[in-house]
């Protein structure tokens, strides 16, 4: 049996609950009255609790400002049809936050720890949690390194914290993407796998520029060719090829999605056969072309199932078929929403009931 933590709570002098408008929640903008916050100091955990939300007073020598010691994960909690708060495969973020954290030479997070932390936060603010189609309660575990200090190593000391925002999709409409074979994201050997803060601020130019060309967002290819998918920054990629759902494979350069494992397996057990493997961007565009590629979509916490309409490559733009008529994409989708919202059995245990 794990122990109960000992959760020191502050609580916020009033709810801006009340001057909340959920009608207008645009993605990672409004914040919970609460967060939960703990320090890492002389090797181990420490300080945990649970305070308003609000700045976190630090040195400005801090090393995860300079040397990018800093690590995130995005999960989700979702109102039940009896009003109960399910947390979906926060297990799976819990994993994947401990491999950033190996990987950047940080401390990892004891399990308790993260879920008894999150636990207390949802309870604190519970009444946050929305209560609209499609809106979830997007949870924001990170951990960054306060040793101030402009030596570079690891730090000595760390701060992890949880945020909590009332969140509709990060995405509104299908996307047009561009295929990038200029910029990298990530590297063979470097730290692509890892949700660390340096893989999304080399991504920010690239980005920009592909933004002036009218594009809403990137798909990476690999540093080393350019010639096979990789993901898209803010989510994994899938693709419907001769019917099977095809997805690169995790590599060192790409990231482990948990809504992407989800997929695979929601795709499995429907009979849909899957390919995790080198999807060449070759393949994509002569898809397109000779009718084979049928759906595409980015896959993420954030992103939920997003269709891509239009593929940029080299100066040329490529229309899929109209979203509306993806059969699997959409049945896909319908099938991780009844699951997250309760609305069908939870079959494989990835609900989290608080
Ligand atoms: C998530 O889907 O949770 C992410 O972390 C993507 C984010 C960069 C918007």
């Amino acid at each position: 049996m794990t122990d109960t933590l000992d959760i020191k709570i502050t609580k916020a002098a009033q709810t801006r609950l009340t001057v909340t408008d959920f009608s207008q929640l645009p993605f990672g903008k409004v914040f919970t009255d609460h967060m939960f916050t703990a320090d890492f100091e002389d090797g181990e955990w420490k300080n945990l609790q649970i305070l308003p939300y609000g700045p976190i007073p630090m040195s400005p020598a801090i090393s995860a400002l300079h040397y990018g010691q800093a690590i995130f994960e995005g999960l989700k909690a979702y109102r039940q049809p009896d009003g109960k708060i399910s947390v979906f495969r926060a297990d799976k973020n819990f994993e994947r936050f401990n491999k950033s954290a190996a990987r950047m030479s940080m401390p990892t997070i004891p399990e308790e720890l993260f879920m008894q932390g999150l636990a207390a936060l949802i309870k604190a603010d519970e009444k946050w949690v929305p209560n609209q189609e499609d809106y979830a309660l997007y949870i924001r575990p990170v951990m960054f390194a306060t040793d101030p200090y402009l030596g570079v190593k690891a730090s000595d000391t760390y701060k992890f914290a949880l945020l909590t925002t009332p969140t509709g999709p990060y995405y509104s409409s299908a996307l047009k993407v561009k295929i990038e074979t200029e910029f990298t994201r990530a590297d063979d050997g470097g730290v692509g796998f890892a949700k660390t803060a340096g893989n999304y601020a080399r991504s920010l130019y690239p980005f920009e520029q592909a933004k002036k060309e009218g594009f809403d967002q990137l798909i990476w290819t690999d540093s080393a060719s350019h010639e096979y998918i990789e993901e898209a920054g803010t989510a994994n990629l899938i693709f419907v090829i001769n019917g099977k759902l095809v997805t690169p494979s995790v590599r060192s350069t790409v990231l482990d999605g948990v809504t992407r494992d989800t997929i695979i397996k929601l795709a499995k057990e429907d009979g849909i056969e899957v390919e995790e493997r080198r999807v060449s961007v070759k393949e994509v565009i002569e898809g397109i072309q000779n009718g084979s590629l049928t759906e595409a979509f980015a896959a993420g916490t954030a992103a939920t199932v997003t269709h891509v309409g239009e593929i940029g490559y080299e100066g040329e733009t490529y229309q899929l078929t109209d979203p509306s008529t993806r059969n699997i994409s959409n049945g896909i989708a319908k099938k991780l929403n009844d699951i997250r919202y309760g609305l069908t059995a939870d079959e494989f245990g990835w609900n989290w009931i608080l």
